[in-house]
Protein backbone atom coordinates (compact mmCIF):
# COMPACT_ATOMS: atom_id res chain seq x y z
CA UNK A 1 0.00 0.00 0.00
CA UNK A 2 1.45 3.38 -0.90
CA UNK A 3 1.71 6.42 1.37
CA UNK A 4 -1.14 8.23 -0.32
CA UNK A 5 -3.48 5.38 0.55
CA UNK A 6 -2.08 4.68 3.99
CA UNK A 7 -3.43 7.95 5.30
CA UNK A 8 -6.94 6.60 4.76
CA UNK A 9 -6.45 3.47 6.81
CA UNK A 10 -5.72 2.32 10.26
CA UNK A 11 -6.25 -1.34 10.98
CA UNK A 12 -8.48 -2.12 13.97
CA UNK A 13 -6.45 -0.99 16.97
CA UNK A 14 -8.14 -1.04 20.35
CA UNK A 15 -5.73 1.37 21.99
CA UNK A 16 -5.93 3.98 19.28
CA UNK A 17 -9.70 3.61 18.90
CA UNK A 18 -10.32 3.87 22.65
CA UNK A 19 -8.36 7.09 22.75
CA UNK A 20 -10.77 8.71 20.36
CA UNK A 21 -11.68 11.94 21.95
CA UNK A 22 -14.78 13.98 22.38
CA UNK A 23 -13.81 16.40 19.64
CA UNK A 24 -16.89 17.90 18.14
CA UNK A 25 -18.73 16.32 15.31
CA UNK A 26 -20.13 18.88 12.92
CA UNK A 27 -23.47 18.54 11.26
CA UNK A 28 -23.25 19.18 7.52
CA UNK A 29 -25.91 19.45 4.87
CA UNK A 30 -25.62 17.22 1.81
CA UNK A 31 -24.60 19.33 -1.21
CA UNK A 32 -26.58 19.14 -4.34
CA UNK A 33 -24.96 16.97 -6.99
CA UNK A 34 -22.41 19.04 -8.94
CA UNK A 35 -23.64 19.88 -12.49
CA UNK A 36 -20.97 17.81 -14.25
CA UNK A 37 -22.15 14.70 -12.37
CA UNK A 38 -25.84 15.36 -12.31
CA UNK A 39 -26.84 13.62 -15.50
CA UNK A 40 -24.14 11.02 -15.95
CA UNK A 41 -26.59 8.27 -15.04
CA UNK A 42 -29.37 9.24 -17.43
CA UNK A 43 -30.46 6.20 -19.44
CA UNK A 44 -28.36 3.89 -17.24
CA UNK A 45 -29.17 1.53 -14.41
CA UNK A 46 -27.71 0.67 -11.01
CA UNK A 47 -27.84 -2.32 -8.74
CA UNK A 48 -26.92 -2.38 -5.05
CA UNK A 49 -26.43 -5.74 -3.36
CA UNK A 50 -26.67 -5.41 0.42
CA UNK A 51 -25.22 -7.70 3.09
CA UNK A 52 -25.40 -7.25 6.86
CA UNK A 53 -27.64 -5.39 9.27
CA UNK A 54 -30.39 -2.77 8.99
CA UNK A 55 -27.73 -0.07 9.13
CA UNK A 56 -26.41 -1.32 5.83
CA UNK A 57 -29.88 -1.75 4.38
CA UNK A 58 -30.58 1.88 5.17
CA UNK A 59 -27.18 3.05 3.85
CA UNK A 60 -28.10 1.31 0.60
CA UNK A 61 -31.30 3.36 0.50
CA UNK A 62 -29.16 6.49 0.79
CA UNK A 63 -26.84 5.37 -2.00
CA UNK A 64 -29.88 4.60 -4.15
CA UNK A 65 -31.13 8.12 -3.42
CA UNK A 66 -27.82 9.65 -4.52
CA UNK A 67 -27.61 7.52 -7.67
CA UNK A 68 -31.16 8.42 -8.67
CA UNK A 69 -30.32 12.10 -8.28
CA UNK A 70 -27.55 11.42 -10.77
CA UNK A 71 -30.08 10.07 -13.24
CA UNK A 72 -29.58 6.32 -12.71
CA UNK A 73 -32.55 3.96 -12.46
CA UNK A 74 -32.78 0.83 -10.34
CA UNK A 75 -32.51 -2.69 -11.72
CA UNK A 76 -32.41 -6.15 -10.17
CA UNK A 77 -30.48 -7.68 -13.06
CA UNK A 78 -26.67 -7.78 -13.19
CA UNK A 79 -26.66 -7.68 -16.97
CA UNK A 80 -28.66 -4.43 -17.12
CA UNK A 81 -26.56 -2.52 -14.60
CA UNK A 82 -23.98 0.14 -15.48
CA UNK A 83 -23.05 0.48 -11.80
CA UNK A 84 -22.98 -2.40 -9.31
CA UNK A 85 -22.29 -1.65 -5.65
CA UNK A 86 -21.71 -4.37 -3.07
CA UNK A 87 -22.53 -3.10 0.42
CA UNK A 88 -20.57 -5.40 2.70
CA UNK A 89 -20.71 -6.73 6.26
CA UNK A 90 -17.71 -7.71 8.41
CA UNK A 91 -19.44 -9.05 11.51
CA UNK A 92 -18.44 -12.72 11.07
CA UNK A 93 -16.16 -14.66 8.79
CA UNK A 94 -19.04 -16.24 6.89
CA UNK A 95 -20.45 -12.77 6.15
CA UNK A 96 -17.13 -11.83 4.54
CA UNK A 97 -16.95 -15.13 2.64
CA UNK A 98 -20.30 -14.39 1.03
CA UNK A 99 -18.99 -11.04 -0.18
CA UNK A 100 -15.80 -12.54 -1.62
CA UNK A 101 -18.00 -15.09 -3.39
CA UNK A 102 -20.04 -12.28 -4.92
CA UNK A 103 -16.97 -10.26 -5.94
CA UNK A 104 -15.51 -13.37 -7.58
CA UNK A 105 -18.75 -14.16 -9.36
CA UNK A 106 -18.92 -10.68 -10.90
CA UNK A 107 -15.48 -11.06 -12.49
CA UNK A 108 -16.91 -12.80 -15.56
CA UNK A 109 -19.37 -9.93 -16.07
CA UNK A 110 -16.59 -7.34 -15.75
CA UNK A 111 -14.48 -9.20 -18.30
CA UNK A 112 -17.35 -9.22 -20.75
CA UNK A 113 -18.42 -5.63 -20.04
CA UNK A 114 -15.41 -3.67 -18.76
CA UNK A 115 -17.39 -0.40 -18.84
CA UNK A 116 -19.53 -1.52 -15.88
CA UNK A 117 -18.41 0.15 -12.65
CA UNK A 118 -18.05 -2.40 -9.84
CA UNK A 119 -17.85 -0.81 -6.40
CA UNK A 120 -17.43 -2.18 -2.91
CA UNK A 121 -18.52 -0.27 0.21
CA UNK A 122 -19.74 -0.88 3.74
CA UNK A 123 -18.03 -2.36 6.77
CA UNK A 124 -15.48 -4.64 5.06
CA UNK A 125 -14.03 -1.66 3.20
CA UNK A 126 -13.04 -0.24 6.60
CA UNK A 127 -10.64 -3.16 7.16
CA UNK A 128 -7.11 -2.78 5.87
CA UNK A 129 -6.63 -6.50 5.22
CA UNK A 130 -9.75 -6.57 3.06
CA UNK A 131 -8.67 -3.56 1.00
CA UNK A 132 -5.25 -5.16 0.51
CA UNK A 133 -6.84 -8.39 -0.63
CA UNK A 134 -9.06 -6.58 -3.13
CA UNK A 135 -6.07 -4.57 -4.42
CA UNK A 136 -4.01 -7.70 -5.01
CA UNK A 137 -6.53 -10.41 -5.87
CA UNK A 138 -9.61 -8.68 -7.24
CA UNK A 139 -8.36 -5.98 -9.54
CA UNK A 140 -11.61 -6.06 -11.49
CA UNK A 141 -13.11 -3.93 -8.68
CA UNK A 142 -13.17 -0.24 -9.78
CA UNK A 143 -14.10 1.55 -6.59
CA UNK A 144 -13.75 1.04 -2.84
CA UNK A 145 -15.27 3.40 -0.29
CA UNK A 146 -16.20 3.02 3.37
CA UNK A 147 -19.01 3.78 5.79
CA UNK A 148 -17.99 7.37 6.58
CA UNK A 149 -17.95 8.88 3.12
CA UNK A 150 -21.14 7.66 1.46
CA UNK A 151 -22.04 11.30 0.72
CA UNK A 152 -18.93 11.44 -1.51
CA UNK A 153 -20.43 8.84 -3.87
CA UNK A 154 -21.05 11.27 -6.80
CA UNK A 155 -17.40 12.37 -6.79
CA UNK A 156 -16.04 8.86 -6.35
CA UNK A 157 -18.21 7.42 -9.08
CA UNK A 158 -17.22 10.28 -11.37
CA UNK A 159 -13.53 9.54 -10.74
CA UNK A 160 -14.07 5.84 -11.35
CA UNK A 161 -15.82 6.59 -14.65
CA UNK A 162 -13.12 9.01 -15.81
CA UNK A 163 -9.98 7.15 -14.72
CA UNK A 164 -8.47 3.74 -15.32
CA UNK A 165 -7.05 3.19 -11.84
CA UNK A 166 -9.00 1.65 -8.98
CA UNK A 167 -10.47 4.49 -6.89
CA UNK A 168 -9.99 3.90 -3.15
CA UNK A 169 -11.29 6.32 -0.55
CA UNK A 170 -11.78 4.99 2.95
CA UNK A 171 -11.69 7.30 5.96
CA UNK A 172 -10.34 5.59 9.03
CA UNK A 173 -11.69 8.35 11.22
CA UNK A 174 -15.44 8.82 11.25
CA UNK A 175 -16.73 11.80 9.37
CA UNK A 176 -19.26 14.37 10.42
CA UNK A 177 -22.99 13.84 10.47
CA UNK A 178 -24.45 14.59 7.08
CA UNK A 179 -28.11 15.65 6.99
CA UNK A 180 -30.50 15.86 4.07
CA UNK A 181 -29.08 12.88 2.23
CA UNK A 182 -31.48 11.76 -0.48
CA UNK A 183 -33.07 8.34 0.10
CA UNK A 184 -34.99 5.88 -1.95
CA UNK A 185 -36.81 3.76 0.60
CA UNK A 186 -37.40 0.13 -0.38
CA UNK A 187 -40.81 0.06 1.19
CA UNK A 188 -43.73 2.49 1.23
CA UNK A 189 -45.09 1.26 4.56
CA UNK A 190 -42.09 0.80 6.81
CA UNK A 191 -39.07 3.05 7.07
CA UNK A 192 -35.69 3.01 8.80
CA UNK A 193 -34.58 6.16 10.56
CA UNK A 194 -31.00 6.58 11.79
CA UNK A 195 -30.84 8.22 15.17
CA UNK A 196 -27.14 7.71 15.77
CA UNK A 197 -24.04 6.34 14.15
CA UNK A 198 -21.10 4.32 15.44
CA UNK A 199 -20.52 2.41 18.66
CA UNK A 200 -18.28 3.05 21.67
CA UNK A 201 -19.05 -0.14 23.57
CA UNK A 202 -16.05 -2.15 22.34
CA UNK A 203 -17.40 -5.59 23.17
CA UNK A 204 -14.21 -7.63 22.85
CA UNK A 205 -15.43 -9.81 19.97
CA UNK A 206 -16.93 -7.07 17.83
CA UNK A 207 -15.62 -5.25 14.77
CA UNK A 208 -18.38 -2.61 14.62
CA UNK A 209 -16.68 0.11 16.77
CA UNK A 210 -13.85 0.04 14.22
CA UNK A 211 -15.92 -0.13 11.05
CA UNK A 212 -18.51 2.45 12.13
CA UNK A 213 -16.45 4.83 14.27
CA UNK A 214 -17.39 6.56 17.47
CA UNK A 215 -20.90 7.15 18.72
CA UNK A 216 -22.50 10.30 17.42
CA UNK A 217 -26.16 11.21 17.70
CA UNK A 218 -28.26 13.06 15.17
CA UNK A 219 -29.88 16.18 16.58
CA UNK A 220 -33.40 15.48 17.88
CA UNK A 221 -34.89 18.19 15.67
CA UNK A 222 -33.50 16.44 12.57
CA UNK A 223 -34.76 13.02 13.66
CA UNK A 224 -38.21 14.37 14.59
CA UNK A 225 -38.49 16.30 11.32
CA UNK A 226 -37.71 13.12 9.39
CA UNK A 227 -40.28 11.13 11.38
CA UNK A 228 -42.95 13.81 10.83
CA UNK A 229 -42.20 13.81 7.12
CA UNK A 230 -42.58 10.01 7.00
CA UNK A 231 -45.89 10.27 8.84
CA UNK A 232 -47.05 12.89 6.35
CA UNK A 233 -46.10 10.60 3.47
CA UNK A 234 -48.25 7.85 4.92
CA UNK A 235 -45.66 5.49 6.39
CA UNK A 236 -47.24 3.18 8.94
CA UNK A 237 -44.16 2.05 10.80
CA UNK A 238 -40.68 3.32 11.53
CA UNK A 239 -37.67 1.70 13.15
CA UNK A 240 -35.21 3.97 14.89
CA UNK A 241 -31.72 2.70 14.17
CA UNK A 242 -28.43 2.67 16.03
CA UNK A 243 -25.92 0.04 17.17
CA UNK A 244 -26.64 1.03 20.72
CA UNK A 245 -29.73 3.24 20.74
CA UNK A 246 -29.70 3.57 24.52
CA UNK A 247 -26.56 5.66 24.23
CA UNK A 248 -28.47 8.20 22.14
CA UNK A 249 -27.79 11.76 23.24
CA UNK A 250 -24.94 10.94 25.61
CA UNK A 251 -22.58 12.77 23.26
CA UNK A 252 -24.56 16.04 23.24
CA UNK A 253 -22.62 18.83 24.86
CA UNK A 254 -25.28 21.50 24.40
CA UNK A 255 -28.31 19.79 25.94
CA UNK A 256 -29.60 17.01 28.17
CA UNK A 257 -31.67 14.84 25.92
CA UNK A 258 -31.48 11.05 25.96
CA UNK A 259 -33.12 8.13 24.18
CA UNK A 260 -36.12 8.12 26.53
CA UNK A 261 -36.70 11.81 25.72
CA UNK A 262 -36.56 11.06 22.01
CA UNK A 263 -39.04 8.19 22.36
CA UNK A 264 -41.32 10.43 24.39
CA UNK A 265 -41.31 12.98 21.55
CA UNK A 266 -41.71 10.38 18.78
CA UNK A 267 -44.66 8.95 20.73
CA UNK A 268 -46.57 12.15 20.01
CA UNK A 269 -46.12 12.01 16.26
CA UNK A 270 -48.93 10.42 14.28
CA UNK A 271 -47.13 7.36 12.99
CA UNK A 272 -48.91 4.15 14.02
CA UNK A 273 -45.94 1.98 14.95
CA UNK A 274 -42.51 2.84 16.26
CA UNK A 275 -39.76 0.26 16.79
CA UNK A 276 -36.12 0.64 17.70
CA UNK A 277 -33.00 -1.45 17.39
CA UNK A 278 -30.61 -2.30 18.96
CA UNK A 279 -30.75 -1.64 22.65
CA UNK A 280 -27.79 -2.43 24.85
CA UNK A 281 -28.86 -3.76 28.26
CA UNK A 282 -26.26 -1.69 30.07
CA UNK A 283 -27.78 1.72 29.28
CA UNK A 284 -31.47 0.71 29.43
CA UNK A 285 -32.84 2.99 32.14
CA UNK A 286 -36.12 3.18 34.04
CA UNK A 287 -37.12 6.41 32.35
CA UNK A 288 -37.09 4.54 29.03
CA UNK A 289 -39.18 1.70 30.50
CA UNK A 290 -41.71 4.26 31.76
CA UNK A 291 -41.95 5.93 28.37
CA UNK A 292 -42.35 2.58 26.59
CA UNK A 293 -45.05 1.59 29.07
CA UNK A 294 -47.28 4.31 27.58
CA UNK A 295 -47.52 2.02 24.54
CA UNK A 296 -49.69 3.77 21.91
CA UNK A 297 -47.47 3.79 18.88
CA UNK A 298 -44.49 2.47 20.86
CA UNK A 299 -44.75 -1.28 20.32
CA UNK A 300 -44.21 -3.83 23.09
CA UNK A 301 -41.24 -5.54 21.45
CA UNK A 302 -37.72 -5.09 22.78
CA UNK A 303 -34.67 -6.65 21.19
CA UNK A 304 -32.27 -7.02 24.08
CA UNK A 305 -29.10 -8.89 23.12
CA UNK A 306 -27.78 -10.90 26.06
CA UNK A 307 -24.84 -12.59 24.24
CA UNK A 308 -24.32 -15.01 27.15
CA UNK A 309 -25.98 -16.07 30.40
CA UNK A 310 -22.72 -16.42 32.31
CA UNK A 311 -21.27 -13.47 34.17
CA UNK A 312 -17.63 -14.51 33.67
CA UNK A 313 -18.11 -14.77 29.93
CA UNK A 314 -20.01 -11.46 29.91
CA UNK A 315 -17.06 -9.96 31.71
CA UNK A 316 -14.49 -11.07 29.14
CA UNK A 317 -16.90 -9.96 26.42
CA UNK A 318 -16.77 -6.52 28.12
CA UNK A 319 -20.56 -6.32 28.04
CA UNK A 320 -20.43 -4.44 31.35
CA UNK A 321 -23.41 -6.18 32.96
CA UNK A 322 -23.76 -9.43 34.88
CA UNK A 323 -26.39 -12.11 34.42
CA UNK A 324 -28.09 -10.78 37.56
CA UNK A 325 -28.19 -7.21 36.24
CA UNK A 326 -29.57 -8.43 32.93
CA UNK A 327 -32.24 -10.47 34.69
CA UNK A 328 -33.11 -7.54 36.90
CA UNK A 329 -33.63 -5.38 33.81
CA UNK A 330 -35.87 -8.05 32.28
CA UNK A 331 -37.96 -8.11 35.46
CA UNK A 332 -38.26 -4.33 35.54
CA UNK A 333 -39.42 -4.35 31.92
CA UNK A 334 -41.94 -7.14 32.51
CA UNK A 335 -43.31 -5.45 35.60
CA UNK A 336 -44.15 -2.25 33.71
CA UNK A 337 -44.93 -3.85 30.35
CA UNK A 338 -46.36 -7.29 31.16
CA UNK A 339 -46.99 -8.27 27.53
CA UNK A 340 -43.53 -7.18 26.32
CA UNK A 341 -42.03 -9.57 23.79
CA UNK A 342 -38.30 -9.94 24.24
CA UNK A 343 -35.90 -11.18 21.59
CA UNK A 344 -32.15 -11.54 21.77
CA UNK A 345 -28.75 -12.28 20.22
CA UNK A 346 -26.53 -15.01 21.66
CA UNK A 347 -22.95 -16.01 20.89
CA UNK A 348 -21.83 -19.57 21.68
CA UNK A 349 -18.32 -20.96 21.81
CA UNK A 350 -16.62 -17.82 23.10
CA UNK A 351 -12.88 -18.42 23.66
CA UNK A 352 -12.59 -20.70 26.70
CA UNK A 353 -16.36 -21.12 27.22
CA UNK A 354 -16.91 -24.21 29.40
CA UNK A 355 -19.90 -26.56 29.26
CA UNK A 356 -21.04 -25.12 32.58
CA UNK A 357 -20.86 -21.57 31.32
CA UNK A 358 -22.80 -22.57 28.23
CA UNK A 359 -25.48 -24.12 30.43
CA UNK A 360 -25.92 -20.71 32.06
CA UNK A 361 -26.84 -19.39 28.63
CA UNK A 362 -29.39 -22.20 28.23
CA UNK A 363 -30.89 -21.43 31.62
CA UNK A 364 -31.08 -17.69 30.88
CA UNK A 365 -32.97 -18.52 27.71
CA UNK A 366 -35.43 -20.61 29.76
CA UNK A 367 -35.84 -17.93 32.40
CA UNK A 368 -36.40 -14.96 30.12
CA UNK A 369 -38.48 -16.92 27.60
CA UNK A 370 -37.45 -15.01 24.50
CA UNK A 371 -39.88 -15.16 21.62
CA UNK A 372 -36.98 -15.52 19.18
CA UNK A 373 -33.22 -15.46 19.34
CA UNK A 374 -30.50 -14.87 16.76
CA UNK A 375 -27.75 -17.30 17.64
CA UNK A 376 -24.17 -17.31 16.40
CA UNK A 377 -20.97 -19.27 16.76
CA UNK A 378 -18.20 -16.92 17.84
CA UNK A 379 -16.10 -15.80 14.89
CA UNK A 380 -12.69 -14.23 15.54
CA UNK A 381 -12.31 -10.78 13.96
CA UNK A 382 -8.81 -9.57 13.22
CA UNK A 383 -7.71 -6.70 15.46
CA UNK A 384 -10.31 -7.26 18.19
CA UNK A 385 -9.14 -8.29 21.70
CA UNK A 386 -11.01 -11.62 21.59
CA UNK A 387 -9.09 -12.67 18.49
CA UNK A 388 -5.97 -12.81 20.66
CA UNK A 389 -7.62 -14.84 23.45
CA UNK A 390 -6.72 -18.50 23.81
CA UNK A 391 -9.56 -20.57 22.42
CA UNK A 392 -9.55 -24.23 23.40
CA UNK A 393 -13.15 -24.98 22.48
CA UNK A 394 -13.16 -27.29 19.45
CA UNK A 395 -15.38 -26.29 16.52
CA UNK A 396 -17.33 -29.53 16.88
CA UNK A 397 -18.27 -28.54 20.42
CA UNK A 398 -19.27 -25.03 19.34
CA UNK A 399 -21.51 -26.44 16.63
CA UNK A 400 -23.10 -28.88 19.01
CA UNK A 401 -23.78 -26.06 21.51
CA UNK A 402 -25.39 -23.97 18.80
CA UNK A 403 -27.69 -26.87 17.95
CA UNK A 404 -28.69 -27.41 21.56
CA UNK A 405 -29.35 -23.70 21.98
CA UNK A 406 -31.42 -23.56 18.81
CA UNK A 407 -33.45 -26.59 19.84
CA UNK A 408 -34.26 -25.00 23.17
CA UNK A 409 -35.24 -21.69 21.56
CA UNK A 410 -37.41 -23.53 19.07
CA UNK A 411 -39.42 -25.12 21.85
CA UNK A 412 -39.79 -21.79 23.66
CA UNK A 413 -40.84 -19.97 20.47
CA UNK A 414 -43.39 -22.69 19.81
CA UNK A 415 -44.74 -22.41 23.35
CA UNK A 416 -44.95 -18.60 23.19
CA UNK A 417 -46.78 -18.69 19.87
CA UNK A 418 -49.15 -21.35 21.21
CA UNK A 419 -50.26 -18.82 23.86
CA UNK A 420 -51.74 -16.75 21.05
CA UNK A 421 -54.13 -19.50 19.88
CA UNK A 422 -57.66 -18.07 19.71
CA UNK A 423 -56.50 -14.52 20.39
CA UNK A 424 -57.09 -11.50 18.15
CA UNK A 425 -54.01 -9.57 17.14
CA UNK A 426 -53.49 -6.33 15.22
CA UNK A 427 -51.69 -6.93 11.93
CA UNK A 428 -50.17 -4.42 9.54
CA UNK A 429 -50.78 -6.07 6.17
CA UNK A 430 -47.58 -5.99 4.13
CA UNK A 431 -48.45 -7.95 1.01
CA UNK A 432 -49.12 -11.35 -0.48
CA UNK A 433 -47.53 -14.29 1.24
CA UNK A 434 -44.32 -15.42 -0.48
CA UNK A 435 -45.55 -18.99 -0.74
CA UNK A 436 -49.15 -18.42 -1.78
CA UNK A 437 -50.48 -15.29 -3.54
CA UNK A 438 -54.01 -16.02 -2.25
CA UNK A 439 -52.79 -15.49 1.26
CA UNK A 440 -51.90 -12.10 2.77
CA UNK A 441 -49.16 -11.63 5.27
CA UNK A 442 -48.26 -8.98 7.78
CA UNK A 443 -46.84 -8.42 11.22
CA UNK A 444 -48.13 -7.98 14.74
CA UNK A 445 -46.95 -5.15 16.98
CA UNK A 446 -44.48 -7.67 18.38
CA UNK A 447 -43.11 -8.30 14.87
CA UNK A 448 -44.52 -11.80 14.44
CA UNK A 449 -45.40 -12.86 10.91
CA UNK A 450 -49.11 -13.67 10.40
CA UNK A 451 -50.65 -15.29 7.32
CA UNK A 452 -54.39 -15.11 6.61
CA UNK A 453 -56.84 -15.02 3.70
CA UNK A 454 -58.27 -11.65 2.72
CA UNK A 455 -58.83 -9.21 -0.15
CA UNK A 456 -55.78 -7.47 -1.65
CA UNK A 457 -57.11 -3.98 -0.91
CA UNK A 458 -56.16 -4.58 2.71
CA UNK A 459 -52.47 -4.33 1.85
CA UNK A 460 -51.06 -1.33 3.72
CA UNK A 461 -53.83 -1.37 6.32
CA UNK A 462 -54.23 -2.54 9.88
CA UNK A 463 -56.56 -5.50 10.45
CA UNK A 464 -57.59 -7.76 13.30
CA UNK A 465 -56.75 -11.43 12.83
CA UNK A 466 -57.72 -14.32 15.07
CA UNK A 467 -54.87 -16.78 15.46
CA UNK A 468 -56.05 -20.33 14.66
CA UNK A 469 -52.80 -22.07 13.92
CA UNK A 470 -49.69 -20.97 15.75
CA UNK A 471 -46.47 -22.47 14.38
CA UNK A 472 -42.89 -22.16 15.59
CA UNK A 473 -41.89 -19.18 13.45
CA UNK A 474 -45.18 -17.92 12.00
CA UNK A 475 -48.86 -17.65 12.85
CA UNK A 476 -51.89 -18.42 10.70
CA UNK A 477 -55.28 -16.96 11.35
CA UNK A 478 -58.65 -15.67 10.16
CA UNK A 479 -59.47 -12.09 9.28
CA UNK A 480 -61.89 -10.63 11.81
CA UNK A 481 -62.06 -6.99 10.76
CA UNK A 482 -60.28 -3.82 9.84
CA UNK A 483 -58.72 -1.74 12.59
CA UNK A 484 -59.17 1.96 12.91
CA UNK A 485 -55.87 3.30 14.10
CA UNK A 486 -56.62 6.60 15.79
CA UNK A 487 -54.32 9.54 15.22
CA UNK A 488 -51.82 9.57 18.02
CA UNK A 489 -50.94 12.90 19.58
CA UNK A 490 -50.17 15.82 17.28
N1 LIG B 1 -25.09 -3.45 18.33
C1 LIG B 1 -25.75 -4.67 18.46
C2 LIG B 1 -25.15 -5.81 17.71
C3 LIG B 1 -24.73 -5.67 16.33
S1 LIG B 1 -23.99 -7.10 15.69
C4 LIG B 1 -25.72 -5.04 19.92
O1 LIG B 1 -24.79 -4.77 20.63
O2 LIG B 1 -26.63 -5.72 20.32
C5 LIG B 1 -25.29 -8.29 15.80
C6 LIG B 1 -24.93 -9.50 16.59
O3 LIG B 1 -23.87 -10.20 15.98
C7 LIG B 1 -24.40 -9.24 17.99
O4 LIG B 1 -25.42 -8.99 18.91
C8 LIG B 1 -23.67 -10.51 18.30
O5 LIG B 1 -24.53 -11.48 18.86
C9 LIG B 1 -23.21 -10.99 16.94
N2 LIG B 1 -21.77 -10.84 16.76
C10 LIG B 1 -21.05 -9.71 16.77
N3 LIG B 1 -19.73 -9.98 16.61
C11 LIG B 1 -19.62 -11.32 16.51
C12 LIG B 1 -18.53 -12.22 16.34
N4 LIG B 1 -17.28 -11.79 16.26
N5 LIG B 1 -18.81 -13.55 16.26
C13 LIG B 1 -20.08 -14.00 16.36
N6 LIG B 1 -21.14 -13.21 16.52
C14 LIG B 1 -20.93 -11.88 16.60
FE1 LIG C 1 -20.62 -4.55 18.76
FE2 LIG C 1 -21.00 -4.38 21.35
FE3 LIG C 1 -21.18 -2.19 19.84
FE4 LIG C 1 -23.05 -4.07 19.68
S1 LIG C 1 -22.59 -2.81 21.46
S2 LIG C 1 -22.05 -3.04 17.99
S3 LIG C 1 -21.90 -5.94 19.97
S4 LIG C 1 -19.36 -3.38 20.22
FE1 LIG D 1 -22.27 -5.95 9.52
FE2 LIG D 1 -21.44 -3.48 9.62
FE3 LIG D 1 -23.89 -4.07 10.33
S1 LIG D 1 -20.29 -5.25 10.22
S2 LIG D 1 -23.72 -6.14 11.11
S3 LIG D 1 -23.06 -4.30 8.33
S4 LIG D 1 -22.62 -2.48 11.18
Amino acid sequence: MNEEMRKYFSPPDLKAAKKRGKEEISVLEFDTIPPEMKNIGVGKKYLIRTFGCQMNVHDSETMAGILEQMGYEATEKDEEAAVILINTCAIRENAEDKVYGEVGRLKALKTEKPEVVLGMCGCMSQEESVVNRILTKHQHVDLIFGTHNIHRLPHLLFEALMGKEMVVEVWSKEGDIVENLPKVREDGLKAWVNIMYGCDKFCTYCIVPYTRGKERSRRPEDVLAEVRELARKGYQEITLLGQNVNAYGKDFTDREYLFADLMDDVRQIGIPRVRFTTSHPRDFDDHLIDVLAHKGNLVEHIHLPAQSGNSDILKIMARKYTREQYNDLVHRIKRKIPDAVLTTDIIVGYPGETEEQFQDTLSLMEEVEYDTAYTFIYSPREGTPAARMKDDVPMEVKKERLQRLNRLQESISRRKNEELRGQEVEVLVEGESKKNPDVLSGRTRTNKLVNFRGPKHLIGQFVQVRIDEPKTWTLSGTLVGETQIGQVGG
